[in-house]
C-alpha cells in the first residue's frame, strides 16, 4: 500500500505556542452521585485486557443470545465484535424499559413555537408508536432486515420513532440531515439504494415553517435520474391529519404516514433478534474525495459503546432529564440523544427549533421549564448563545450539574464563560472528541474522576488507546509541544465496521497510512488514523487541533472541499473552483470560495451571488460561502494545481509566503487587490448604513 502524503496542518504552529490553562475539578456534589469514580477502570480497559474489557459495555444490555467471539479480526480491519450475539436495539431502548418505568418520560419533544406546549412521551407511548409504525414499515412498505430505508427528518419526535421502528425490525435507517437540501439526500438514497424515503410535510426553523416535502419531490427525481427509484414516500405531518405543505402530493408515490396508521392501531410487532453484527444504521459524513461516506454502524457492538459512555461520560441517571442540543441528523443525535440515553431509560429532550429564537433565553427557559440537569452541545452554539446573551443564563433558575462541548476543538475563554455563565460553576464539563466513523466519544475525562482543562479534549476514555505519529511515522511523545496524527491502536465496539460499498476506500482512509503489515490478522498492526491533528501534554490530556485533509468544520459539521467545489462547478460560467477555511467567530470555520470563469463571462455581484445560491441548493444552506471571490485565475503550481495555501492566507489576512514556485505569481497581487477593493466596498456599505 501507497503511503499517502499528510497535510501538513498550519494549526500545528498555534499549537508550539499554546500555554497550558489551569485545571478545574469536579464538585464533592457531583462526584458523590457520579456513575463512575473508581480509578481501576483504566486497568480493566488497559490493553492487557482488551477486547475482553468491552464485555462491562456490553453486560449493560438485555441480550437474546450471548456471543461466543467478543473480537473477530479474520476479516481485518473490518473488526466484527461480540460475533454470535444476537440482540435488538429498540428493544433495549423502549421494551425492556416498560416493567417498571412505562409511565416515565422517554422524550420530552419541545416545538419551536413557544405558544405550543411541550410534548411528554412516554415510554409506554414509544412503544405503542414504534410498534405501530414498525407494522406499517413491514406491511405496507414491505422492509425487512437489512433493506435500508433515508429518512430526511428534522428535530421533531418521529424521527426517533422512525429509527426505533426500523431498529425492532433490522432495517437499516439511513437519516439525512434535516436542512440538506433535495440533492443531497439524493446523493445518500443512491448510495446506500434505499426504495423508501420517510420525510415530514414541514417544520419550524428561526419562526418560518419550511415546506420540507418540496425537497422530498427534488430528491426522488434526482435519485431517480442517478438510477435509484424510490417507490414509496411516507410524510409524517407537522400537525397530524393536517397537510402543512403546499406541495402537492404525487399520488401513487406520496403517503402521509397518519392516514396509513390507521390500520394499525393496537398492532404490535416482535422485536428482531439481530445478529450483533448486523448493520445498525448508516451515517454518511464528509471525507478527502467528493462523495459522502456511508459510515457503516453495527447493533450490538454500537450499541453497548453508546450505552457505555452515555452511562459514564455523560453520566446519564434514569433520573436525569438530559438534553442535547444537536441535531439528530448527526452521529451526535444518533447516539447521543436518541441510542444511548434511551438504553439507560433517560428522559431525553427533543428541541426543534433555533436556540436563540425567538430571543437569547429561550434555550434556557427550555433547562428551566423542564429542570434540565445535563447539558450537550457546541462550540459554535456556545459562541453563538454568549455573543447574543452573556448574561441570559443568570436570569433563568436551572442547574445543570453536567455539560458536553463537543464537534471542534473550543477556545479556552468560550470553555470558561461556558464553565462559569452556563454551569453557573455548578457543572463539570467533559469536551469530548470523536468522530461519525466512531460512534462514540474517543477523548474525554471521566467527569467524577478526572480534573478539566479548558481547550482539551482529556486521556482516551476507558478502553481507547491513542497514540500520534509523526509523518515518519514515529511516535511524538507525551509533552514534546509537537503536534501529529492522532491515531487509536486498537478497535473499540462502537468503531463502524466499513463505508458502506466501498471497503477499499475503508482501508486505504483510515488504516493504510500506518499499517505495519497489510496481510496481518492482528489489530496491533491497525492502528486507526482519525484524520486530525492532536498534541499530547505531559499530563496525558490530549489537544485536538483539528482536521488534516480537506475537510473544513463549520459550526462543527464536517464539510468536504471538494463537495462545495464540485458542486460550484455546476454553474455554467464557473470554469475553476476551489474552497478555502476562514476563521469565524461563531462558527469556528466558513468557507471562502474562489472561482475564475469561462471565456466570455463577466464577474458581477449578480453571478457572485448565483454562485453562493447553488451551494446552498446542492448541499444546504449550511454550506453558503461567507464570500465568492471571481478572480481572473487561480494561483497554480507549475504542475497545475491550485494552491489552496495561498488563497487561505489571503483570505484569512495572512502573509502568503513565498510564490515564487508558483507558474503565475504575478496572480497573487491581482487577488490581493480584488480582496483590497472588496474591503473598501464594505466600509462603504458600513458607512451609507451608518448615516441611515
Ligand atoms: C472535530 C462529530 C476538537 C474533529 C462528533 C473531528 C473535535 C471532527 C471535537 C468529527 C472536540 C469533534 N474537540 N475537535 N471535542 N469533537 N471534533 O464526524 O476534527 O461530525 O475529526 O463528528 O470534528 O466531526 P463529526
Amino acid at each position: 500500500m501507497e503511503k499517502k502524503e499528510v497535510a501538513k496542518t498550519s494549526e500545528a504552529e498555534i499549537a508550539v505556542h499554546w500555554k497550558e490553562e489551569d485545571l478545574y475539578y469536579p464538585s464533592t456534589k457531583f462526584i458523590a452521585q457520579a456513575n463512575l469514580t473508581d480509578e481501576s477502570v483504566y486497568d480493566r480497559f488497559s490493553l492487557e485486557n482488551f477486547p475482553e474489557c468491552f464485555k462491562e459495555y456490553a453486560d449493560l444490555l438485555d441480550w437474546y443470545k450471548y456471543w461466543d467471539t467478543t473480537l473477530d479480526t479474520s476479516d481485518a480491519p473490518c473488526w466484527k465484535w461480540f460475533v454470535g450475539g444476537k440482540i435488538n436495539a429498540c428493544y433495549n431502548c423502549v421494551d425492556r424499559h416498560l416493567e417498571k418505568n412505562k409511565n416515565k418520560t422517554a422524550i420530552h419533544w419541545v416545538p419551536e413555537l413557544e405558544n405550543e406546549r411541550i410534548q411528554h412521551l412516554t415510554y409506554q407511548e414509544l412503544y405503542v408508536r414504534v410498534n405501530e409504525f414498525a407494522a406499517l414499515l413491514q406491511d405496507f412498505a414491505g422492509l425487512k432486515a437489512g433493506d435500508r430505508v433515508t429518512l430526511h427528518l428534522p428535530m421533531v419526535a418521529e424521527l426517533p420513532i422512525t429509527m426505533l421502528a426500523c431498529a425492532r425490525l433490522g432495517i437499516i435507517h439511513s437519516e439525512v440531515f434535516g436542512g440538506f437540501s433535495g440533492n443531497s439526500c439524493a446523493d445518500r438514497i443512491v448510495d446506500s439504494g434505499s426504495n423508501v424515503l420517510i420525510t415530514i410535510d414541514g417544520y419550524y426553523r428561526g419562526g418560518k415553517l419550511l415546506d420540507h416535502k418540496a425537497n422530498a419531490d427534488i430528491a426522488v427525481e434526482k435519485a431517480e435520474k442517478d438510477g435509484q427509484t424510490v417507490d414509496k414516500v411516507l410524510i409524517w405531518q407537522r400537525y397530524p391529519g393536517k397537510n402543512s405543505s403546499p406541495t402537492p402530493m404525487v399520488d401513487g408515490r406520496d403517503y402521509f404516514v397518519n392516514d396509513l396508521l390507521k390500520d394499525y392501531r393496537g398492532k404490535r410487532i416482535d422485536p428482531v433478534p439481530m445478529p450483533a453484527d448486523a448493520p445498525l444504521f448508516l451515517m454518511y459524513t464528509s471525507g478527502t474525495t467528493g462523495k459522502p461516506k456511508g459510515c457503516q454502524h453495527s447493533t450490538g457492538g454500537y450499541l453497548a459503546y453508546v450505552t457505555g459512555t452515555s452511562k459514564y461520560i455523560q453520566d446519564i441517571h434514569p433520573e436525569d432529564v438530559y438534553w442535547c442540543m444537536a441535531d439528530i441528523g448527526w452521529i451526535t443525535g444518533h447516539s447521543y440523544i436518541v441510542y444511548g440515553p434511551l438504553a439507560l431509560c433517560a428522559s431525553s429532550v427533543i428541541f426543534e427549533g433555533v436556540p436563540t429564537y425567538p430571543d437569547p433565553g429561550r434555550a434556557w427557559r427550555i433547562a428551566e421549564e423542564l429542570d434540565v440537569n445535563i447539558f450537550h452541545t457546541a462550540p459554535t452554539a456556545i459562541r453563538a448563545l454568549r455573543k447574543v446573551g452573556p448574561d441570559e443564563p443568570a436570569k433563568y433558575n436551572y442547574h445543570f450539574k453536567h455539560m458536553t462541548t463537543v464537534g471542534e476543538p473550543i477556545e479556552p475563554e468560550v470553555w470558561k464563560w461556558y464553565y462559569n455563565v452556563v454551569g453557573k460553576g455548578e457543572a463539570v464539563i467533559v469536551d469530548t472528541w470523536w468522530q461519525t466513523e466512531n460512534g462514540g466519544f474517543l477523548c474525554s475525562t471521566v467527569p467524577g474522576m478526572k480534573a478539566m482543562k479548558p481547550g482539551s479534549a482529556g486521556p482516551g476514555v476507558p478502553g481507547i488507546h491513542p497514540i500520534i505519529y509523526d509523518d515518519d511515522g514515529n511516535v511524538v511523545p507525551a509533552g514534546a509541544r509537537k503536534a501529529g496524527n492522532i491515531c487509536i491502536q486498537n478497535p473499540w465496539p462502537g468503531q463502524f465496521q466499513t463505508i458502506w460499498g466501498d471497503r477499499d476506500r475503508f482501508v486505504s482512509t483510515y488504516f493504510a497510512r500506518y499499517c505495519k503489515n497489510e496481510k496481518s490478522k492482528d489489530w496491533r498492526d491497525w492502528p486507526y488514523l482519525a484524520g486530525d491533528a492532536a498534541m499530547l501534554a505531559d499530563d496525558g490530556y490530549y489537544r485536538i487541533l483539528g482536521r488534516i485533509d480537506d475537510v473544513i468544520n463549520v459550526s462543527g459539521h464536517r464539510l468536504g472541499t471538494k463537495e462545495l467545489e464540485s458542486a460550484s462547478l455546476d454553474v455554467i460560467e464557473v470554469a475553476e473552483a476551489a474552497v478555502v477555511p476562514v476563521a469565524d467567530e461563531i462558527r469556528g470555520m466558513v468557507p471562502d470560495l474562489y472561482v475564475s470563469l469561462k471565456p466570455g463571462y463577466d464577474p458581477s455581484p449578480e453571478l457572485a451571488a448565483k454562485i453562493s445560491q447553488s451551494l446552498c441548493d446542492s448541499i444546504g444552506k449550511i454550506a453558503r460561502p461567507r464570500k465568492v471571490w471571481i478572480v481572473p485565475d487561480m494561483p497554480k503550481t507549475r504542475s497545475g494545481k491550485i494552491m489552496r495555501r495561498i488563497l487561505a492566507a489571503i483570505s484569512n489576512n495572512k502573509d502568503v509566503g513565498d510564490t515564487m514556485t508558483l507558474a503565475n505569481p504575478d496572480i497573487v497581487d491581482d487577488i490581493k487587490k480584488i480582496s483590497q477593493d472588496m474591503i473598501e466596498e464594505l466600509k462603504e456599505s458600513k458607512k451609507a448604513l451608518m448615516k441611515e
